[in-house]
């Protein structure tokens, strides 16, 4: 597992190479790795209508979501912050969590260092589909 996780971060900051970020210039990437062990990516994507941006990480899902992927082991989230890790905004830990609460999250920094947290510590008390009636994620 951790060569994938070493793998997972490098592809999290190749990613971030395409970030189109030309409002903040604060890049970011993005790697997921499914149950199934494939890797998607993605950067963040941002608008001239500033809230239409969207992030690395739920671009990444999205990816994946749309090939067919719905179960995920991990994502790993690269940034250039040097001094401190990336962690997730609140809007991508609620649609990461969509997809379960038992998965790890990688905070990285710029020279690939990494913390691994679960969801379930950086969304305590969420809100999800078993709530809805639907499918409950441990
Ligand atoms: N951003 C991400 O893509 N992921 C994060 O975890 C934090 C923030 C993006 C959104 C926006 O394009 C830029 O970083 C500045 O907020």
């Amino acid at each position: 597992m951790l060569s994938v996780i070493a793998s997972l971060v490098k592809k999290s900051q190749e990613a971030k190479n395409q970030a189109y970020c030309p409002y903040s210039k604060f890049r970011v990437g993005a790697a997921v790795l499914t149950s199934d062990d494939k890797m998607f990516t993605g950067c963040n994507v941002e608008n001239a209508s500033y809230p239409a941006g969207l992030c690395a990480e739920r671009t990444a899902i999205s990816k994946a979501v749309s090939e067919g992927y719905t179960s995920f082991k991990a994502i790993a989230i690269a940034s250039d912050l040097g001094d401190q890790f990336i962690f997730p905004c609140g809007v991508c830990r609620q649609f990461m969590r969509e997809f379960g609460l038992k998965w790890d999250i990688y905070p990285t920094k710029a020279d690939g260092s990494y913390q691994k947290m679960t969801l379930d510590e950086l969304l305590p008390h969420s809100f999800g589909p078993g709530h809805l009636g639907g499918e409950k994620h441990k």
